[in-house]
């Protein structure tokens, strides 16, 4: 088996994931660039590689369960074992997004997506992961999924939000559950909020690059064994919940 780091990024064709694969690459690492439309992929693999980063495609889709058990075995054939999981991909569902009035589609679509789809990939990949002699598991997160910032009286907390907020507090609280049962084995896992990123997902209106938000995941990917789990951070350190 390759000696080489070998990681998966979630949503890595473009905006903060792709930032994350490129930071990843840059450190020698053999990066998957995970990402569900053919053209994206292959462009954004492209991109990687004339950086010179060892970038190879996989099809995924996170919400699929047959897509993401394919991505796993073709990780499987190329590399053998995984060492570190970026789980980046989201989507807002839209905005407005008001508790009083949102569609339950939406509620679902965005819970499938960045709540279930992170545990899909995850267990999918977790007989991959435990072959590497230092697992890492990032979840891409978001102060917005701090309740206590929510909470917190003239606090900015982003818009009111009925399904993307509320599916980050439950990728967290998820997250918590998985580094408690992960506990007595070598997988860190945390969570990481890469701060308001001019992306997609926003309408570009972000402050930070991506490349700025990617440093958070490229921190937690690279936590020394004796680093933490089940913990939720950025740039500036630990998010209260
Ligand atoms: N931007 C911010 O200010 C900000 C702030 C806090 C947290 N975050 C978090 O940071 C992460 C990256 O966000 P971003 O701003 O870079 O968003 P983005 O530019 O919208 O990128 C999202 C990525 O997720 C992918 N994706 C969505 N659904 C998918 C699915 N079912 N299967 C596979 N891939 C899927 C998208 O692929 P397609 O191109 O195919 O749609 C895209 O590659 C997210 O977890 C987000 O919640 C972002």
């Amino acid at each position: 088996m390759s000696e080489q780091t070998i990681a998966l990024v979630t949503g890595a064709n473009k905006g903060i994931g792709f930032e994350i694969a490129a930071g990843l690459g840059t450190l020698g690492w053999s990066v998957s660039v995970g990402a569900r439309d053919d053209e994206r992929r292959e462009s954004a693999v492209e991109k990687l590689r004339s950086a010179g980063v060892d970038a190879f495609g996989v099809p995924l889709d996170v919400t699929d369960d047959a897509s993401v058990a394919a991505a796993a075995e073709l990780i499987e054939e190329r590399a053998g074992r995984l060492d570190v999981l970026v789980n980046n991909a989201a989507v807002t569902g839209g905005m407005p997004q008001t508790p009083t009035t949102v569609d339950p589609a939406t509620m679902r679509a965005v819970v499938e997506t960045n709540v279930i789809g992170v545990i899909r990939v995850t267990n999918a990949m977790l007989p991959l992961l435990r072959r590497s002699a230092s697992p890492r598991i990032v979840n891409m997160s978001s102060t917005v999924g701090s309740l206590t910032r929510q909470s917190a009286p003239g606090a900015e907390t982003g818009p009111i939000s009925a399904a993307y907020a509320p599916s980050k507090t439950f990728l967290n609280a998820v997250t918590v559950q998985y580094a408690k049962e992960l506990s007595d084995t070598n997988i860190l896992i945390n969570l990481g909020c890469p701060g308001f990123c001019a992306t997609d997902l926003n309408g570009f209106r972000g402050v930070r690059t991506p490349e700025q938000g990617a440093a958070i995941a490229i921190k937690l990917a690279t936590l020394p064994d004796d680093g933490p789990t089940g913990g939720f951070f950025d740039d500036a350190g630990p998010i209260p919940w």
